[in-house]
């Protein structure tokens, strides 16, 4: 697998062992006649220019990914950058101008009305960002809801359905409507829904983008703990870099349908890959001012090779990784304490970063 932080793998490059997801070359261009604006668009033209002289939005741009089973895999970036452009992509809601998608190692555009719509049905479930709940449904029908469409019988898909609302911490709200609950509950919901459907790929377009942010919070945390032990590939489509940075175990990053960088959040945190990049990673940046100690495993571990005072600040310590895995903690006596690793203080940073309202 390509563990490079490069971009357009423009040669139609090796597909990686087994991946869930591939995309090559993906264009979009929204209007009546995409060939046009394509062919300026390979010229090189932006976004903008394809658009002052042909009146074409350039929704994708040359996209390759190669999304690896089992992983969170966040695509980042502002609003009109083209996040649910390329998820829709995924289950051919949207059909490119240009490129191949290929989906547990089938090509998704070749495949049947029949065969889309069993792959929709299937291997694939979606969280929306507005929740997407039956209004008049109770909250058991809406999780049992993709189950019914797949022709499971009535009592079992109500088993599997409690089962998983009682998983999201919503047990005794079976037979509420939606209405009644708050919105953090009620993304819960889709979020029940979607894994009752028990697929591989879990597709979430800005799923928790509308929710306040202590909830927003508990909801990626509950998210990376049904992770730990369910292992789905799962597409996570986000405008928030520290939201990225917080449950991505890898990112890319999209600008006017471009993907500018794809690493794991430490690689982009330390090397961003242009200015734009930089930009959000001047937020987090700030919060670099944290003290190791804050963030720290704390423990007795095997001494590390590397080691720093509790106090040093994050900054301080970030460049020690390019050396060591694991940076020591010593307290004032300089006995070890506990120890941090790259990808942990990132992650943590993430967190008392300003633009996420809990600083
Ligand atoms: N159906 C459409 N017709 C024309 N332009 C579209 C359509 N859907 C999206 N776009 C444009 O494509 C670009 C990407 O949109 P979108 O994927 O919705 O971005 P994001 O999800 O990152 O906010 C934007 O410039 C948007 O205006
Ligand atoms: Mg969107």
């Amino acid at each position: 697998m390509t563990e490079h932080g490069q971009l357009h793998d423009a040669a139609p490059a090796a597909v990686p062992d087994d991946p869930a997801i591939v995309m090559r070359g993906v264009t979009k261009i929204f209007g009546p006649d995409p060939e046009a604006a394509l062919a300026l668009l390979r010229e090189g033209r932006s976004k903008a220019d394809v658009q002052a002289e042909t009146g074409h939005v350039v929704g994708l741009d040359n996209v390759s990914l190669d999304i690896a089973r089992g992983q969170i895999y966040v695509v980042m970036g502002l609003s009109g950058s083209g996040k649910s452009t390329l998820i829709r992509h995924v289950n051919r809601l949207i059909e490119p101008t240009a490129g191949e998608i290929v989906v547990n190692g089938e090509k998704v555009l070749d495949m049947t009305m029949a065969q889309l719509g069993d792959f929709r049905r299937n291997r694939i479930a979606m969280v929306f960002q507005k929740f997407g709940l039956l209004p008049h449904r109770s909250v058991i029908d809406n999780v049992a809801y993709g189950l019914e469409t797949r022709g499971v019988g009535r009592a079992e898909r109500l088993e599997k359905a409690a089962h998983w609302i009682g998983i999201v911490g919503l047990s005794g709200y079976e037979t509420s409507r939606p209405r009644q609950l708050s919105g953090g509950q009620q993304q819960r919901v889709g979020l029940a829904r979607a894994l009752a459907m028990d697929t591989d790929i879990l597709l979430m377009d800005e799923a928790f983008s509308a929710l306040d942010p202590l909830i927003r919070s508990g909801m990626q945390e509950q998210l990376l703990e049904l992770q730990s032990s369910l292992n789905k590939t799962i597409l996570f489509i986000t405008h928030d870099f520290d939201e990225a940075l917080k449950i991505g175990n890898r990112i890319a990053v999209l600008k006017d349908g471009a993907v500018q960088q794809v690493g794991r959040p430490e690689e982009i945190v330390l090397n961003p890959a242009n200015a734009h990049i930089e930009e959000f990673v001047r937020d987090v940046n700030k919060a670099r001012a944290i003290h190791i100690r804050t963030v720290m495993e704390e423990g007795a571990f095997e001494p590390c090779e590397m080691a720093m005072p509790a106090d040093a600040r994050c900054e301080d310590v970030l460049p020690c990784f390019d050396q060591h895995e694991w940076v020591g903690v010593l307290d004032g006596t300089g006995r070890q304490i506990g120890r941090v690793r790259a990808r942990q203080v990132i992650k943590a940073l993430a967190r008392y970063a300003p633009s996420n309202g809990q600083a």
